[in-house]
């Protein structure tokens, strides 16, 4: 019989393209994706027969149906309305621990998380993901935990930057040789669909870290963006000192120390930096950093 998997909150990244991959999944199986506004179900999916958009929002704990699923896919999602990370994170994962429990039929949780998860301290924002981890190790019968690298969509921002006149692109990621993992969607949602799907067959929690075909500074993001655009663009780089100013601008300021917690700890010297080498529990996808955005490019 075809699974059935639940997804929240479905708005998410991650959430988003792993339902596309499983609506596609040969197994056909049936997807509940939970959104706070289910309108913002993408028209594709209202149309699937084997998907349904459900409101539920884990903040609140409301909506959290989880009955009738084999699987669940929890992304925990970031809060920038000023309530501390932790004390959100924490409410999140229990309400989501608690609609499990209450859903005798689940026996698979994926959990998405991040790099540096581990640790309980020196991760700045990413605590978001500690703590996911830690109450939800052993909410399920099989517990799979994925830390990602840096999606290339937060490159975004860079072919806007290339578009402009005179075109530059400003990047937090310094030295400009330093090379961080990073990872498209396309091949995030083919492997958490897979573990929906399949499981990885072994012991549980099972914990693995999820990277591109190879690690990227910012001068390759600058060659990907010169080739996905065909302009040749100015790097700006955004060193230390000026972070706070470049941030200050995007990031709430109750969020900004946190926020910045979380590119020192990638940055030389971080917490993280030891994550970025493979090791046994290294999955790498395929898909190149200038095809990723080539595809946003073309979007
Ligand atoms: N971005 C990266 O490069 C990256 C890399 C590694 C790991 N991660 C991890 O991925 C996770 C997602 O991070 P992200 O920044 O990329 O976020 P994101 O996928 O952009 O998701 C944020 C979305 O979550 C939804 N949401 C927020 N609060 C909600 C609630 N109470 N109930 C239901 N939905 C809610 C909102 O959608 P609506 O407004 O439509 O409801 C919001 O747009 C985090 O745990 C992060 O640490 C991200």
């Amino acid at each position: 019989m075809a699974l059935r998997i639940a997804v929240v909150p479905a708005s998410t990244k991650a959430g988003r393209e792993t339902i596309r991959q499983l609506l596609e999944a040969e197994s056909k199986p049936f997807v509940r994706g939970i959104y706070r506004d289910p309108s913002k179900a993408p028209s594709d999916f209202a149309q699937n027969p084997n998907f349904e958009a459900v409101k539920g929002d884990v903040g609140a704990g409301a909506g959290l149906d989880f009955s009738s699923a084999d699987a669940v896919f929890y992304i925990p999602p970031p809060t920038y309305d000023g309530t501390d990370q932790g004390e959100w994170a924490t409410r999140c994962a229990e309400n989501v621990k608690r609609a499990i429990r209450d859903a005798a039929s689940v026996k698979r949780l994926l959990l998405f998380s991040a790099l540096g998860a581990q640790h309980d301290h020196g991760i700045g924002l990413l605590r978001l993901n500690h703590i996911s981890e830690t109450i939800l190790r052993d909410a399920a019968q099989e517990v799979i935990m994925v830390r990602p690298g840096f999606f290339y969509d937060e490159f975004a921002h860079a072919l806007e930057e290339a578009r402009a006149d005179p075109p530059a692109f400003h990047s937090w990621i310094t030295p400009v040789d330093h090379k961080i993992p990073m990872v498209s969607l396309k091949d995030i949602a083919k492997a958490c669909a897979n573990n929906l799907l399949v499981g990885p067959g072994k012991p549980s929690p099972h914990v693995f870290k999820l990277f591109g075909p190879r690690n990227y500074s910012a001068l390759d993001v600058k060659e990907a963006v010169e080739q996905a655009t065909g302009r040749k663009v100015e790097l700006k780089a955004v060193e230390r000192d000026q972070l706070e100013g470049f941030f200050g601008q995007q990031i709430p300021q109750a969020h900004l120390s946190e926020f910045l917690g979380m590119v020192a700890a990638t940055l030389p010297g971080g917490i993280i930096v030891d994550d970025f080498e493979d090791d046994e529990s290294t999955m790498r996808g395929n898909t190149e950093l200038v095809d990723g955005l080539r595809e946003l490019a073309a979007k």
